[in-house]
């Protein structure tokens, strides 16, 4: 697919450029305003990031309003599922109605796009899991049946994204969860309830790569800027944060030796609309 973007910044150096919204929530059928947002970003963006929560009640109605959507969008649809997506009991169907609009769902997987610019930008996902914000010692310090289970699930999703992430080779490299890898995009979200809004284990590991940047949603209530222990720059592009489809100006960041991104040269997130 070809498509031309004219985004440099002031210093002549190619802009990357991705539309993110998480929490859509499709029901029965799609928002006039998220036609009209989603089908104007041919030659305006490099990619579309979906942060999961396509759809309210995993009703495979729903993701066949989502797919048709996503069929008019213009450029690559980089996604990951949410909790109420795996609400669906036929999950195969669920996912192949989404796919077969073009979309890539990322449920463990890496994926590498090159722009029309020649800049690589890899992308890593996994939809996550709750389990709350752990310093040292994780979630299973917790001793409840159900806290127990959920920490082993909470395990294994950070597992596969440790294992995406691992042999991702881009400029860029963006991890992209549904639930939070940190509490510092939490907001107003009450901290009762941080445990089922994420957990510290997807910080942990997304600290362990070379990611660059971090777009989750989830936290209806949260705000928009974070950041996990280790400084990776995170978003929280649930729709009911950010109001609706945000368009970001990437620069690719330069590296030291380490493999890290250099501070000065961390990657910032432009909102232009
Ligand atoms: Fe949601
Ligand atoms: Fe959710």
């Amino acid at each position: 697919m070809a498509w031309s973007i004219d985004a440099t910044d002031v210093t002549g150096t190619a802009m990357i450029r991705l539309a993110a919204i998480g929490d859509l929530h499709i029901r029965a059928s799609v928002s006039d305003s998220l036609w009209s947002d989603l089908g104007s970003l041919g030659g305006r963006v490099d990619a579309l990031v979906v942060a999961g929560d396509i759809t309210d009640g995993g009703r495979l109605t729903e993701a066949e309003q989502a797919a048709e959507l996503f069929r008019a969008v213009a450029v690559p649809v980089v996604a990951v599922l949410g909790n109420h997506d795996l609400r669906c009991l036929r999950r195969a169907t669920f996912r192949r109605v989404l796919e077969r609009s073009g979309v890539v769902l990322l449920d463990g997987d890496r994926f590498v796009l090159t722009t029309s610019t020649g800049a690589k930008i890899g992308f890593a996902g996994v939809g996550g899991a709750g389990g709350g914000f752990w310093p040292v010692e994780g979630p299973d310090a917790l001793h409840s049946r159900a806290m127990k289970a959920l920490a082993v699930r909470a395990k294994r999703e950070a597992a596969r994204l440790d294992a995406a992430l691992g042999g991702l080779d881009a400029d860029l490299r963006i991890a992209v969860t549904h639930f939070a890898p940190t509490c510092s995009t939490l907001g107003r979200e009450p901290i009762g309830k941080y445990w089922m809004l994420g957990n510290s284990e997807l910080g942990r590991i997304i600290d362990r790569h070379r990611v660059d940047l971090v777009f989750h949603g989830h936290a209806h209530l949260g705000n928009p800027t974070g950041s996990t222990r280790g400084g990776t720059p995170v978003l929280n592009v649930a729709s009911t944060v950010s109001g609706g489809l945000l368009i970001h100006d990437l620069e690719p960041p330069v590296h030291g030796g380490d493999g890290r991104p250099r501070p000065d040269h961390a990657p910032v997130a432009v909102c232009l609309a």
